[in-house]
């Protein structure tokens, strides 16, 4: 087993990428803190402990990391999944709100789970973090001007976590998945356009491999990126995305 006995927290662990993610890494013999806004009703475990959480509240993420550390007694690993998306909007439509809701769940939550994870590590002289961002930062699709700033400053802030980490024996590493076939997706159509047909006529057609990115493609990337195969990986961005930002 890759991540055997290891301690991770797992955010947005209830939504398509992040159900999927625990599921592997409980198979690869991890702990797993799984985070989301709503657990009600997933049941706590030896190996599992469901956390409900709003990442974007300072207390509620501290939560997070010492509930975790009092189960489990230590904290190898965080996994930033949770995020929001963007229905595809002119730039003069966009407002402040709207433009701060998606920067606060989508780059100040990571900023401040890793904040709290470190100290953390730290004591134990190693770790590993994994941002999620998407290969939209990379390729930009008109109107989601908001979604993809938010994604760009997640990979800046991965890559300088990893250069500032790497002395205490942190790595930290970033996934840019290509679009994926969750509830998400249809998120980022614009508001009066036909979801299905764009799934189909937009998203699938973007994608060289010829298909859609399932849940497992990114879980099976992030088991990696988190196992000793890449303990020499930081820094780096893994695009997982059938070739979509060539
Ligand atoms: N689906 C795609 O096409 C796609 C493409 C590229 C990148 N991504 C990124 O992948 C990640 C996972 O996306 P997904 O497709 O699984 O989406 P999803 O909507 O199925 O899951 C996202 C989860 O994050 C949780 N969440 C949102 N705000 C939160 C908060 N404030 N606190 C705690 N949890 C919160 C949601 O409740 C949800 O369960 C996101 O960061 C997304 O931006 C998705």
């Amino acid at each position: 087993m890759r991540l055997e006995n290891e301690v991770y927290v797992v955010t947005g662990a209830l939504g398509g990428m992040g159900k999927e993610t625990v599921k592997r890494f409980l198979e690869e013999g991890a702990f797993v803190a799984a985070v989301d806004l709503n657990v009600d009703g997933v049941e706590e475990s030896d190996r599992f402990l469901p956390i409900a959480a709003d990442l974007t509240k300072e207390e509620d993420v501290e939560k997070v990391f010492s509930a975790t550390n009092e189960k489990f007694e230590r904290i190898d690993g965080l996994v930033n999944i949770a995020g929001i998306a963007q229905s595809a909007t002119p730039i003069e439509e966009v407002s402040l709100e709207d433009w701060e809701k998606i920067m606060r769940v989508n780059s100040t939550a990571p900023f401040l789970t890793c904040r709290a994870a470190v100290p953390y590590m730290k004591k134990q002289g190693n770790g590993v973090i994994v941002n999620i961002a998407s290969i939209s930062m990379v390729r930009p699709r008109p109107g989601l001007n908001a979604y993809i700033a938010s994604k760009g400053a997640t990979v800046s802030f991965s890559q300088a976590l990893a250069i500032e980490l790497a002395e205490y024996g942190i790595r930290v590493n970033v996934v840019n998945p290509g679009p994926a076939d969750t509830n998400m997706l249809a998120q980022f159509s614009a508001k009066e356009a036909d979801v299905e047909a764009t799934k189909d006529s937009i998203f699938k057609k973007s994608v060289p491999l010829g298909r859609l990115i399932k849940p497992i493609d990114i879980a099976n990337s992030l088991v990696y990126l988190c196992s000793k195969e890449a303990a020499i990986v930081t820094g780096s961005v893994l695009n997982v995305d059938g070739g979509r930002g060539i």
